[in-house]
């Protein structure tokens, strides 16, 4: 009788906004995969639902209800939502709110529903279609460590970042439902998620545990895939998954893993990505890839697998596609690679697992600030 009375002073029109206790919704929003015309909101309810997003524009005679409808049926009576809004246009300004409506009981001729609750309305603007510039704030290698992420966004230009990219590693393996919320996901919602996007690269350590394979139920796969590209104006983003470390064939692996096939899908994709037109006229050109491509010296250990790998398929690739600058991680320490006309004509910067790095990119080319949790500063210019 209590708890009803508090839910009532919640009461907002038809529905309940959302409550600590009870029916609610415990993660997110959080923005993926933002582009000029669409962007996917994820987040989950505290029970099982139907769940929808409500959205308003400038210039619409109505609100707009999105859901995610797959052969026909609109998806309900789950807990995670990846919903994406469409029909969007470039550079505006929309409005959104969440709502959702509880499925007590889900009979083959009778749905029993619970309560309806709403999220607070939150905001998000389109990607422009002519931009001068772009920054980006990059983590990496959190390893679970909400807090470090919250410092390091702390130190970071998170306020002028156009969104904010986690290069991989930000788990250290997932086994439960709340890995990837307790250690990133949820600070990120907090911080800026509702309202800006971050991109999620997929280091190694993700795809561990037994529910690694679920990660794609976190993280937007824009086209179904955790490789891709992304353009900002005039910079284009590559993300390459560069998959594990030591052999597929290593015992760890359980006989399981094929990313070395992987590897090479990854590689043919690009080669014919960085054919296309919107590549080739695109100023300012950035690879992101967990683990990087080349060490400045040699790992003949079995962690050492992959770089070689990555080495020998992508180089070549990124030295014909003109490549202006590869970031990474994975390493726990700070390295340049530098440019070498008989390797790699690109820089490559990895970035260690205590600092934050702010990307700016634009007419006057592309600058790297690295910041450690300690405030001090590195700035590299390309
Ligand atoms: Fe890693």
């Amino acid at each position: 009788m209590l708890k009803r009375l508090i839910l009532s002073l919640f009461f907002a029109g038809n529905v309940l906004l959302s409550v600590a206790d009870g029916f609610r919704f415990n993660h997110g929003p959080y923005l993926q995969n933002l582009s000029s015309n669409e962007v996917t909101l994820f987040f989950t309810t505290s029970s099982r639902a139907f769940s929808w997003v409500e959205v308003k524009g400038d210039g619409w005679e109505k609100t707009r209800c999105f859901y995610t409808v797959n052969d026909g049926l609109v998806q309900a009576y789950n807990t995670q939502n990846e919903i994406k809004i469409t029909g969007l246009e470039p550079g505006r300004e929309y409005r959104y709110r969440l709502i959702a409506k509880e499925m007590k009981q889900f009979h083959p001729y009778k749905i029993i529903y619970g309560d309806s609750i709403a999220s607070q309305w939150e905001s998000f603007t389109t990607v422009p279609e002519k931009m001068d510039s772009c920054s980006f704030v990059i983590i990496n290698d959190g390893h679970d460590d909400a807090r470090k992420v919250a410092r390091l966004l702390g130190c970071s230009q998170l306020e002028k970042a156009d969104a904010v990219i986690y290069l991989g590693d930000m788990t250290s393996h997932i086994d439960n439902v709340d890995v990837p919320y307790k250690g990133f996901i949820d600070v990120s919602v907090d911080m800026f998620a509702r309202n800006k996007p971050f991109i999620a690269v997929r280091g190694n350590h993700e795809t561990r545990g037994n529910m690694g394979r679920s990660y794609g139920n976190y993280v937007a796969r824009p086209n179904g895939r955790f490789f891709n590209i992304f353009y900002y104006g005039e910079t284009a983003i590559i993300v390459l998954d560069t998959g594990e470390d030591k052999p597929d064939t290593h015992p760890v692996y359980g006989g399981i893993n094929r990313f070395d096939d992987y590897r090479r899908e990854q590689a043919r994709w690009l080669e014919q990505e960085v054919k296309s037109k919107r590549f080739r006229k695109t100023r300012n050109r950035i690879v992101l890839m967990h683990i990087p491509p080349i060490l400045p010296r040699e790992d003949n250990s079995p962690e050492g697998h992959a770089i070689k790998e990555l080495s020998k398929l992508f180089v070549p690739i990124f030295n014909k596609a003109k490549i202006d600058l590869v970031l990474s991680g994975h390493m726990h320490r700070h390295y340049v690679v530098n440019a070498h006309p008989d390797a790699n004509h690109f820089p490559i910067v990895i970035n260690d697992n205590k600092s934050v790095v702010d990307l700016k990119s634009g007419k006057e080319g592309i600058k790297v600030k690295i910041t450690n949790e300690n405030g001090s500063t590195n700035d590299i210019i390309f």
